[in-house]
């Protein structure tokens, strides 16, 4: 049996399984709260994390990959979540790159993937923390959020076990990095490209330099890197930022 370690509240799961990788915590330790007081997005946003509401979950990996394979870790956890949601709810998901899972255009979950990568191969780790809307009603997200948010609830229409979904969570997500790890990438591209949310789309973001890019997303390679083309058909690498649709 993987170990788990069950908070009622915790800060954050991310900051827990990081104190645990960090001295020394098996490959697919999971830490799980039903609450979170300093939940955390990527980018440093918060994460609402409501009590009894969605799943907070972090789990450690250990996984022989290269270090600039890390940043991939994120794309395996994505397809793992969207084939989890599409058996579960029979609905099509769909993946905003680099980290959030969509269901009929509203977030539904998010994934924050936090690694620690010495020199000493043994003592790599990533966190992979997921954050699940699960048993959310629309009136539990503050009303600015309300357009943009989804829940398993709210689409499904009926309420769902948290801790067996955080079971099933974490043992697809291993299975899938495990695969990846004996296959490569190739196929989780294959997986992530019929899901991608933002292809096609009239796309934003701010680039490294703070300059707003508009553009249309390309899709990504095969690496898993985003590719956006702008009005002028110059074609730019998204390497980090917020991307989103467009405002007008
Ligand atoms: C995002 O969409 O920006 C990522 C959200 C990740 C939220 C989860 S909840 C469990 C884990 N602990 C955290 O503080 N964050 C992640």
């Amino acid at each position: 049996m993987l170990p788990i370690f069950a908070y009622t509240s915790i800060d954050s799961t991310n900051i827990k399984a990081k104190e645990l990788a960090s001295t020394g915590a098996a490959n697919g330790t999971m830490v799980i709260a039903d609450y979170q007081t300093q939940g955390r997005g990527r980018l440093g946003k918060d994460w609402l994390s409501s009590a009894g509401r969605g799943l907070y979950c972090s789990i450690i990996v250990r996984p022989k990959i290269l270090i600039d394979a890390y940043p991939q870790i994120t794309l395996v956890a994505g397809v793992a979540l969207a084939q989890y949601f599409e058996q579960l709810i029979n609905r099509k998901i769909q993946l905003k790159w680099p980290n959030d899972i969509f269901i009929g255009g509203r977030k539904c979950a998010g994934i924050l993937t936090e690694s620690a990568l010495p020199a000493a191969r043994e003592e790599r780790y990533a966190v992979i923390g997921i954050g699940i809307n699960i048993n959310h009603k629309l009136t539990d997200f503050p009303q600015e959020l309300r357009s943009k948010v989804t829940s398993l609830y709210l689409q499904k229409e009926m309420l769902f076990d948290i801790a067996t979904i955080g079971q099933e969570v974490r043992d697809t997500v291993l299975e899938q990095l495990s695969l990846y790890e004996k296959n490569g990438l190739k196929h989780i591209i294959g997986q992530w490209k019929e899901r991608d949310f933002l292809k096609g789309k009239k796309t934003q973001w701010v680039s490294s330099q703070r300059k707003l890019i508009v553009g249309t997303a390309l899709g990504i390679d095969d690496k898993g890197l985003l590719y956006v083309e702008d009005e002028q058909g110059a074609i730019h690498e998204v390497l980090s930022g917020d991307v989103q649709l467009a405002e007008k």
